[in-house]
Parts: structure tokens; C-alpha cells; sequence
């Protein structure tokens, strides 16, 4: 099929409400390493990896070498069964993750991870309610759209009781007008005063990403993660800590986003990067809290932990030790930091560069003064990144924030690549005086 009729179809057979990128939307035929092409044999540098999950690469020959193999042996047997795949997926994951978080209860995407780590710290503490951040995103079930701090994402206005939104440590937006770090960080005393004003004064967690995705990648102060969590329990809650997007040595330095915070989780939540592409949802937490969930009722997941997505999911992870560790993020990261910040130099129209490692989001503004959100300037600079080869995300609250995260097996090269073409992107649209 080609362009045309890929359209057509998708208008007359999807639901309407299905989000699509660019104003003639890109149907993509196959990827190989950091390039994917579309069904016309254009070439692009992905520069966002389906969203962020894409993490070692399209078509890695240690993702795509299990998954064959597996595939050919067996496809499904459920949690039922116990697999060979599954329990070393999970023994790896003890390894890698921090202090001990140890064992795991497999699902299908971000979304269901979160709700399984809301259901196990409601199981454990007893309680119900629970603290999440605006700006958040969460996924797309009725619970997850709650968590979600964003209307937008909020579909028909859903709204799942029990769930209250503290305020987003967002300092280039501070909710609080303040500034870091005279601040003192006052906005994460706010999980405090949501717990005693909106509550019943005891919760079962507080859930964050540590950089928020969808949000816009905005990315707390230091000082943030140890206040709100240690506020967290002492209201005897747990700290669930969504890792959908920061996961997997994306941050660079550290294999997991929270790390660089210095606080243990309670519970963690992994999907996207974590299978290269295969769905995949992970809880993961510590023995003595998952055994509170034992005679608490009965759960299984027909497709989660099957054979082939923990297949893909292991030989992901032989790839990052192999080809795009933490480190190596890191310093492709710092490169890529450093010339997005020259840009910021150049363009009044970036308002602020921020993130960590392979996950940089730049901020769009009218004027660096008043900060009004560019949402239409956003809007050209993806058609003309598109027009130039170059594949990156977008979001925020305002839709004004671009999200640039590649495959972590980015080089140097690529970035310097992607640099080219987001200046001559943004000079085109400096032009246009939006
Ligand atoms: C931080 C975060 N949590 C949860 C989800 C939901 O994941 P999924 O789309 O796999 O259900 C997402 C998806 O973007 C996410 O970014």
C-alpha cells in the first residue's frame, strides 16, 4: 500500500480520535539501527524512537535473534506456567534495579504497570487514596487518565475518586512564581498539605516520574524526590515510582531515572524501552511488599511475562550493557546537551533546554520574557524537521515542548546530525517571526 491508501484506510476503519504526527501523517515500512523509512522510501533519523521505546535500536540483532528463535519454540503459555524467559527477565531486573526491589509482576504496557503498582500499595498499607503530580501522564485506563495530570489526556472527563494532584515541581514554571533555589523547594511541602487537606490523612502512594514524559520532560530539583518522599511516609504511604520513560539507562550514568535523585522507590514501574518494541509492562517492588499482597485475592495476566516479549526484553537489555550503557548515554547525552544549549544561546525562541542524558526537551516560547507557550511554532519546526529527515516528539501541558530522546545506541555522529538539522529547523522558523 502507499501513502494514499494507508490514509485512506486509516480515516475509514480507526477510530478518528487516534493522536497522529504531522499534517499528512507518516506511515512507517521498516527501521534498521537509528533510520526508519516510510512506505515511499524516505529515510529518517529517529530521533524519538517510537516514544521512547525503540531503545537500542530498530531491528537489533539481539532483540530481533531471540524474538525469532523464541517464536519459532513458543509463543504463550501465560502466568500460569512458569518460563525459563520470564523468571531470568525478573532475576535480571532485581540485579539492575536499586536497592531491594527484587521481584516483579510482568503486564502488558505502561499503563497496566501503574494500575498494578496503585492496586499492590493499596493491598499493602490498607489504604485508598493517593497523591499524584500535575503534569503527570499515567496511560490511558480509567485509573491511569486519573493519575494524569493533564485534562487533555483525560478522555470524556474521566475521574476516578481518591486521587489528588500535588503541585509539579516545574521550575522554568514554578507554580509557586519562586525561584530555585532560594525557593527552599516549598512546591514539594505540597504533598504535604494535599495529603492533610484532601485526604483522610493517611495514603496508600504517592506516584512520580522522575522526569516527566509526556509532561514535557520536566525534570525536578535535586533536593525534591528525598522531601516528597519522605513525606510520603510518614502518611504511611508508598513511593511508586513510574520509570515508563526514564527506565533503562536513558538518563544516562544510572540504569533507572530516580537514581540520580538519590531515593529508593517503593515500587517501580517499567514498560516502553524496556522490549525494544514488544509490549511489555513491568511492577516491580520488595519481597516484604509484594508478600502483602498474598490472600488479598486472585490475579493473572494472559499475555503478560509470556515468552516472547521477556525474550526481547532480555537480549534489550545484553544490548545496553553491550552497546549503550549508562555511560555511553551519558556522554553521547552531554554532547548533544551542549549543542541544544547553544541553540538557546542563538533563538529567543527556546526558552529553556532541560532533562538528562538521552532524554532532552527544549521549550518553545514566544519571547523568553513573557514565556508564552510557541504552540504553533512547535507545529512548523516538526514539519520542517520531517522535511529534513529528522523524527523527534513533542508535549507539555501547552503541546510547546519538543521531546527529543533517540535510541540510547546514538552516536556522536548522530547527534551532531540531528543538531544540523534542528538548527536550520529553528532559523526557518525564527524567520517566520510566529
Ligand atoms: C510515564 C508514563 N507512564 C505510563 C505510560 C503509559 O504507558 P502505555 O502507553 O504503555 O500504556 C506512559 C506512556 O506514555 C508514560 O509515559
Amino acid at each position: 500500500m502507499n501513502t494514499q491508501e494507508i490514509l485512506e484506510k486509516q480515516k475509514k476503519y480507526l477510530w478518528p480520535n487516534h493522536l497522529l504526527y504531522y499534517t499528512e501523517p507518516l506511515p512507517l515500512d521498516h527501521g534498521d539501527g537509528m533510520y526508519v523509512w516510510d512506505v515511499e522510501g524516505n529515510q529518517y533519523l529517529d530521533f524519538f524512537g517510537g516514544i521512547l521505546t525503540t531503545s537500542v535500536g530498530h531491528n537489533n540483532p539481539k532483540v530481533t535473534g531471540r524474538v525469532r528463535e523464541q517464536v519459532g519454540k513458543l509463543i504463550h503459555s501465560s502466568t500460569l506456567y512458569p518460563n525459563q524467559n520470564h523468571v531470568a527477565l525478573a532475576e535480571k531486573l532485581a540485579e539492575i534495579t536499586p536497592g531491594n526491589l527484587q521481584t516483579s509482576y510482568f503486564t502488558n504496557s505502561g499503563t497496566e504497570a501503574d494500575e498494578t503498582a496503585v492496586m499492590l500499595a493499596k493491598g499493602y498499607t490498607g489504604q485508598q487514596e493517593v497523591i499524584a503530580l500535575r503534569h503527570g501522564y499515567s496511560g490511558r485506563s480509567a485509573l491511569a487518565m486519573s493519575l494524569t495530570g493533564h485534562a487533555g489526556w483525560r478522555v470524556g472527563g474521566t475521574h476516578i475518586l481518591g486521587i489528588k494532584h500535588a503541585m509539579n515541581p516545574y521550575c522554568y514554571r514554578c507554580p509557586l512564581k519562586m525561584t530555585y533555589p532560594d525557593c527552599g523547594v516549598a512546591c514539594a511541602e505540597d504533598v504535604e498539605e494535599v495529603i492533610k487537606t484532601t485526604t483522610s490523612g493517611k495514603i496508600a502512594a504517592f506516584l512520580a516520574e522522575p522526569i516527566q514524559g509526556v509532561g514535557g520532560f520536566v525534570t525536578a530539583p535535586p533536593e525534591y524526590f528525598k522531601i516528597a518522599v519522605e513525606i510520603t511516609h510518614h502518611y504511611g504511604g508508598l513511593f511508586i515510582c513510574d520509570e515508563v520513560q526514564t527506565g533503562f539507562g536513558r538518563t544516562g550514568d544510572k540504569w533507572f531515572g530516580i537514581e540520580h535523585w538519590d531515593v529508593v522507590p517503593d515500587i517501580m514501574t517499567m514498560a516502553k524501552g524496556i522490549a525494544n518494541g514488544l509490549p511489555m509492562g513491568n511492577t516491580i517492588t520488595t519481597t516484604e511488599i509484594a508478600e502483602g499482597m498474598v490472600g488479598k485475592g486472585l490475579t493473572i495476566s494472559t499475555f503478560g511475562g509470556n515468552p516472547v516479549s521477556t525474550a526481547a526484553a532480555l537480549g534489550t537489555i545484553e544490548a545496553m550493557e553491550e552497546e549503550a550503557n549508562p555511560q555511553h548515554v551519558a556522554t553521547v547525552g552531554s554532547h548533544f546537551r551542549a549543542g541544544l544549549e547553544k541553540m538557546w544561546e542563538k533563538y529567543p525562541l527556546i526558552g529553556e533546554v532541560r532533562g538528562k542524558g538521552l532524554m532532552q526537551g527544549v521549550e518553545m516560547v514566544k519571547d523568553q520574557k513573557s514565556k508564552e507557550p510557541a504552540t504553533e511554532a512547535v507545529g512548523f519546526l516538526f514539519e520542517e524537521t520531517r522535511k529534513r529527515g529528522l523524527l523527534i516528539g513533542k508535549g507539555g501541558l501547552y503541546n510547546n515542548v519538543l521531546r527529543i530522546a533517540p535510541p540510547l545506541i546514538a552516536t556522536k555522529e548522530h547527534v551532531d546530525k540531528a543538531l544540523d538539522i534542528l538548527d536550520h529547523a529553528f532559523a526557518q522558523v525564527h524567520e517566520m517571526n510566529l
